[in-house]
């Protein structure tokens, strides 16, 4: 590994003002608050309510508060990525959309489509840039409007899922930063969790419209099993091959999918509640989202040099985690 490492230097998030809470959802679907309370750990979830507003719309809000609490120029910026999978539109990237938004006018931009572990696979792919020396400066934003790909008719998937976004700016350091990761892919997930037209294999058709196949499908049961066994192997791995205990870790920031999961990896790799970020109660599972999230909500309370490790499993499959210290 280079001696230069790419750190997190801020963070930022945005969530709309809405809030679906779970005795909304009970009007809507043949579901219960305690079941859903039990079995996912969500209370409520945050939608975006404006029709004529995307996910750009919330990257671009996370996006100027990056640069105004950090008085960066937003001509310094060399690189954005943008993780999601609920672009504003299939052409042209949203990435684009933002930087032109928030007048980042000297970088390349572009999306990057790993669903719930979108912002790993961002982070590690701009880390390159920077520790190649290519970069100095680069913003990192997952952000999804899972409202606008829900079916708000099946009680299995709607109550899941919530809107919002986080940034992150990357920059050099020689002290701090990202150390290791582990990111997997495994193209045999698609068919448990996917959205079935809209593609070039299926595009728009009244057919289409008609069965409702431009929402999210999931096999929850499917998918929770492969999540529980996946993330907390890949924290072990990265713990084991960089010489981690649990005593040594200070933060696990996992994924926002389900809170049974979320616990499977903590017992897995033996960390104590206290040492696990946990906001799905507040916003459910906001796929790009729940991790720059989880870092802007617990950023006062992290420190120079601490530990931590982010972890994801999600639609794809996509997995991973990133061990990496804390800059500032
Ligand atoms: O971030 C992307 C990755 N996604 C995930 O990680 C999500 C992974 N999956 C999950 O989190 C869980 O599988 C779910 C929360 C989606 C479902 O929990 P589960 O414990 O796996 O429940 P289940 O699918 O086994 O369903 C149990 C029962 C079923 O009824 P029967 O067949 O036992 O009569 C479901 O029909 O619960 C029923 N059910 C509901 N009941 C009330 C399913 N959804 C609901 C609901 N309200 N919303």
């Amino acid at each position: 590994m280079s001696q230069i490492r790419a750190a997190i230097s801020a963070i930022s998030g945005y969530v709309p003002d809405d809030v679906l809470t779970n005795a909304d959802l009970e009007k809507m679907v043949d579901t219960h608050d305690e079941w859903i309370t039990t079995r996912t750990g969500i209370r409520e979830r945050r939608i975006l309510k404006d029709k004529e507003m995307g996910s750009s719309f919330m990257a671009e809000q996370a996006v100027l508060k990056l640069l105004q609490d950090t008085g960066t120029d937003p001509a310094e910026i060399d690189l954005l990525i943008c993780a999601t999978v609920t672009p504003d539109f299939p052409l042209p990237a949203t990435a684009n959309i933002i930087s032109e938004k928030t007048g980042i006018k000297n970088a390349f931009s572009f999306d990057l489509a790993a669903a719930c572990s979108g912002f790993l696979y961002a982070l590690i792919t701009a880390a390159q840039f920077i520790e190649s020396g290519r970069c100095r400066k680069i913003i990192v934003v997952g952000a999804d409007k899972m409202s606008s790909i829900v079916n708000y008719e099946d009680r299995e998937t709607c109550v899941l899922f919530g809107d919002g976004a986080g940034a992150a700016l990357l920059e050099p350091s020689p002290k701090y930063g990202i150390e290791d990761f582990i990111l997997k892919a495994d193209g045999s997930g698609c068919r448990h969790l996917y959205v079935k037209a809209g593609g070039s294999v299926k595009p728009a058709s009244h057919e289409t419209v008609d069965a409702r196949e431009h929402f999210v499908y999931q096999e929850g049961k499917a998918v929770f099993k492969f999540a529980v066994v996946n993330m907390a192997d890949a924290c072990e791995e990265l713990m084991k091959r960089n010489g981690l205990t649990a005593n040594d870790i200070d933060w696990l920031v996992p994924h926002q999918a389900n809170k049974r999961i979320i616990e499977a990896t903590r017992t897995r790799i033996g960390l104590p509640e206290e040492k696990v970020m946990i906001n799905i109660h507040k916003y459910g599972n906001t796929t790009a989202a729940t991790i720059p999230l989880c870092l802007w909500e617990w950023e006062n309370k992290l420190h120079r040099g601490d530990k931590l490790i982010l972890t994801a499993v999600g639609g794809g499959y996509t997995w991973g985690a990133i061990y990496m210290t804390w800059a500032y």
